[in-house]
């Protein structure tokens, strides 16, 4: 039976996050065993930069619940994520959770593939800000296959389902979610990841700076995209980190002494303060 995990990550109970998930979940057509996650009501730690999790077979030491969210996001067949916008972005918690997934962007036979569908409630038109592009990086970074990004303008708790519309579209997502759909950018997004937001470069380039994908700005500001296949998504992303890795043990043994030294005259400088 197919398996399907709901990460909510917002603490507002019955919110737009959760209903919307919900509504997506509950309309998928399949028999399947169907999860949630509440992120917020879990313990996720700041990521340590050890690097322990990058070593084969090695799971991410800190203390805390991501190795239990990791590993349902493995188990899963589909993952549908429920993440309002915060202040212009996506919910902190899933910049905590993205960025712990250091180890599993570079084992990705778990999640390559599979379905992702993201819907992100916001509350002022306008107001998007650049969630959208921040939202898309976590399906990326695991190869999933992105669905749907989906902004949908509600501002109280559960508002976005009295609107008929968003209850028949979370059930077209519910029920496509097995069948194959992939998200398909639109002519002013970037055609690689979808991101909607883009680096201006000189000499009418354009640079999305979620893929690194390229193009050159021509008539209505479409940009045109030049045929490289480069982008941070492909298979260059698995050599990047491999070769970044090693590169940085090579530096790390080299210059070992020096940065202890370099540290050392810092060490007495004990500012800090806590509660
Ligand atoms: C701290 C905070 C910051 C917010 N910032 C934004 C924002 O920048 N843009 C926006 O459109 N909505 C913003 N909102 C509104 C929420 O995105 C909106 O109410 C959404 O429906 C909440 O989803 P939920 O019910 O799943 O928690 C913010 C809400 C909170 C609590």
């Amino acid at each position: 039976m197919k398996k399907v995990l709901g990460l909510i990550i917002s603490h507002r109970k019955l919110g737009n996050s959760e209903l919307l998930v919900k509504e997506i979940m509950g309309s998928i057509p399949q028999e399947c065993n169907r999860e949630l996650i509440r992120l917020t009501d879990l313990k996720i730690e700041p990521c340590k930069a050890c690097y322990k999790c990058l070593q084969p077979d090695k799971i991410c030491p800190v203390k805390d619940d991501f190795n239990f969210v990791i590993e349902k996001i493995k188990e899963a067949d589909a993952l549908v994520i429920g993440v309002p916008v915060y202040f212009l972005g996506p919910h902190g918690y899933y910049k905590m959770l993205t960025d712990r997934l250091v180890g599993a962007q570079n084992d990705t036979k778990s999640t390559q593939g599979k379905p992702c569908v993201i819907v992100m409630p916001y509350g002022s038109k306008g107001w998007e800000g650049y969630s959208k592009s921040a939202a898309i990086v976590m399906p990326k970074l695991l190869r999933m296959k992105l669905v749907d990004c989906w902004q949908v303008h509600a501002t109280l708790p559960g508002e976005s389902l009295l609107n008929p519309e968003n209850i028949s579209y979370a059930q077209t997502l519910g029920r496509d979610i097995f069948t194959g759909r992939e998200y398909h950018p639109g002519t002013r997004e970037c055609p690689v990841c979808g991101s909607d937001l883009f680096r201006l470069l000189p000499a009418k380039q354009v640079e999305c700076p979620i893929c690194g994908a390229r193009g050159i700005i021509k008539e209505d500001c479409i940009p045109v995209w030049t045929d490289s296949d480069y982008h941070r998504f492909s298979d260059q992303m698995d050599k990047h980190f491999k070769r970044w890795l090693l590169e940085m043990k090579m530096r790390f043994s080299a210059a070992k002494d020096q940065l202890k030294d370099l540290q050392k005259s810092y060490r007495d400088q004990s500012w800090w303060i806590k509660p």
